[in-house]
């Protein structure tokens, strides 16, 4: 009769694991994780002291970005619809005005891929000559993307983030540690990813639990 339990318990086990396996699985083809955007370069050539200027101001408007969007994603593509970035300049910590807007038309990105978007914007009144040590900006990014499962795409979910920028009195994108781009976030609260964490984490308990 125990021997009989035992059996009958080992099996409902290997059930109880082969559902977890499975859930894990759906999971994985369900899930889905953000594109992580990030400013690679900001070239402030008016701060760049070793650039002449040809503008008859005396100071070189322009400033050069290098947008970094990657799919994190290992099974799942991702369609972009029209892309738009906006820049701010901070003169000080309450107040920003727009600098420049940029439009790059639709894309699709392959899971595991990244990708570059690059441009100039001409930064009109900015008062450089204001400008000691640290020029503060902002970039906001706005879109809505669309993801690409194995058979099907997901319907458009509306994609914005966004970040400060700090670029030193050499015109130079001011990075962390060292050298990654700064990474554009978002203000939403309920941000899928943390419950992604919990999920797994809630499978694998389940799991090793029995
Ligand atoms: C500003 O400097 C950049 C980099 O040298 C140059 O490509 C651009 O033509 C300059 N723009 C003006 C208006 O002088
Ligand atoms: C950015 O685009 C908006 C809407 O198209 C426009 O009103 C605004 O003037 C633009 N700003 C700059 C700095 O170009
Ligand atoms: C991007 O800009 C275009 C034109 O300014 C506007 O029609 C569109 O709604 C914007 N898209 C997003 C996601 O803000």
């Amino acid at each position: 009769m125990p021997q009989a339990r035992r059996e009958r318990q080992k099996k409902c086990c290997g059930c109880i694991f082969s559902l977890g396996a499975l859930a894990l699985c759906l999971w994985l083809l369900f899930v889905t994780t953000k594109p992580t955007c990030s400013i690679e370069e900001f070239d402030v050539f008016a701060l760049t002291k070793t650039i002449p200027s040809s503008s008859p101001t005396g100071h070189n408007n322009t400033i050069y970005y290098d947008l970094k969007l990657k799919n994190r994603n290992f099974n799942k593509g991702i369609y972009y619809d029209t892309l738009n970035l906006t820049f701010y300049y901070k003169p000080n910590l309450v107040n920003d005005f727009p600098i420049g807007n940029a439009t790059f038309t639709p894309f699709y990105q392959g899971h595991r891929k990244s990708t570059h978007r690059f441009g100039d914007i001409e930064a009109k009144g900015v008062k450089w000559e204001h400008i000691t040590k640290l020029a503060i900006f902002r970039v906001e990014l706005a879109t809505s993307v669309r993801y690409k499962h194995l058979l099907w795409k997901t319907k458009r979910r509306r994609f914005m983030v966004g970040a400060d920028l700090k670029v030193n009195d050499e015109g130079s994108l001011v990075k962390v540690k060292g050298k990654k781009g700064i990474k554009l976030t978002s203000n939403a609260k309920n941000d899928i990813g943390h419950f992604q964490v919990l999920g797994i984490l809630g499978i694998l308990l389940f799991i090793h639990s029995c």
